[in-house]
């Protein structure tokens, strides 16, 4: 089954429908692609189109990762639709959890479309080179951080190009810093952070697989800097995010690219240029 194209987000304003079909097809690939495959997902790009437009299955590739890429198209869908609320809530990161979580393992621990149940942790290598063990804030902190996580998002109404950005970066890096689900803290975090920039009318921000390094690295980094991550109780008083907000810059220029792309087809025919971001909404 293909996943259906329903809701329309404002950087395809201006365009005719076919053109607009696929940009939007061309963006939905791209973002599940790199958010699954910087989480091991092994199908390429070229894959993820097929699958994703075709219904069908790539040969000899696990049945766990098509289920994956479709239900992130899925989340895109849904968010999408979300475009039109004033305010985000609870339920809404529920149902993405949901979409994006497709493997169902019945399991108290595991809740799919809820807040985690028990600590979680990562690895990794300190700025100084010396291995560590991390431990994200506590699931009793967690209901609580995700409130102030929704107010920062919510009063939010960035519109500039350097706003939206910085604003992207934060809301990104703090979700996976409170870690607030069992997993799928990743994708949902470059899900949700897009929320502010789509209703802003850019076309979200892809974190490219390539740079999966870099990436980490500047999240751990980040944490590290947190002086007691496990202990978190407010975000309050957390530093900005500059390294991680000049990456996220760099990070938006594929997508701009296919917008701009699809303008200058839109307008092949001796028609002046489009104006470039934000197209007024219509
Ligand atoms: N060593 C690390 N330090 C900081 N953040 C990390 C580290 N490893 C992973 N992350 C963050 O956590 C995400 C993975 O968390 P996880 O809950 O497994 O999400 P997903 O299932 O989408 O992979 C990564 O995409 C990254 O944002
Ligand atoms: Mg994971």
């Amino acid at each position: 089954m293909t996943t259906p194209l329903a809701a329309r987000p404002g950087f395809l304003d201006g365009l005719d429908e076919g053109l607009r079909d696929s940009l939007r097809r061309s963006i939905r690939d791209l973002w599940s692609h790199h958010s699954t495959a910087l989480e091991g997902n092994s199908l390429t790009l070229g894959d993820t189109q097929f699958v994703l437009s075709e219904g069908l299955t790539v040969s000899g590739k696990p049945l766990k990762d098509h289920n994956e890429v479709h239900g992130h198209a899925r989340a895109i869908e849904l968010i999408y639709a979300m475009l039109d609320k004033d305010a985000l809530a609870e339920d809404d990161l529920f149902l993405l959890h949901k979409a994006i979580i497709t493997e169902r393992v019945v399991d108290i621990y595991k809740p799919i479309g809820a807040w985690k149940a028990e600590a979680n942790y990562t690895n990794f290598v300190s700025r100084a080179g010396k291995p560590g063990l991390r431990e994200y804030p506590a699931p009793q902190a967690t209901p609580r951080l995700m409130r102030q996580w929704f107010d920062k998002c919510n009063s939010a109404k960035p519109s500039t190009r350097d706003e939206v950005c910085r604003n992207y970066a934060e809301l990104h890096i703090l979700l996976v810093s409170i870690h607030p689900f069992f997993d799928g803290n990743g994708r949902m975090a470059r899900l949700v952070a897009n929320i502010p920039v789509l209703k802003a009318g850019y076309p979200p921000i892809v974190v490219p697989t390539e740079d999966r390094q870099r990436y980490l690295e500047t999240i751990s980094a980040y944490q590290e800097s947190i002086a007691n991550l496990a202990g978190l109780k407010d975000l309050v008083d957390l530093p900005a995010p500059e390294t991680f907000t000049a990456l996220c810059a760099d990070y938006w220029s594929e997508t701009m690219q296919l917008v701009e792309t699809a303008r200058q087809m839109r307008n092949g025919n001796g028609v002046p240029p489009a104006p470039t971001f934000p197209l007024p909404r219509s």
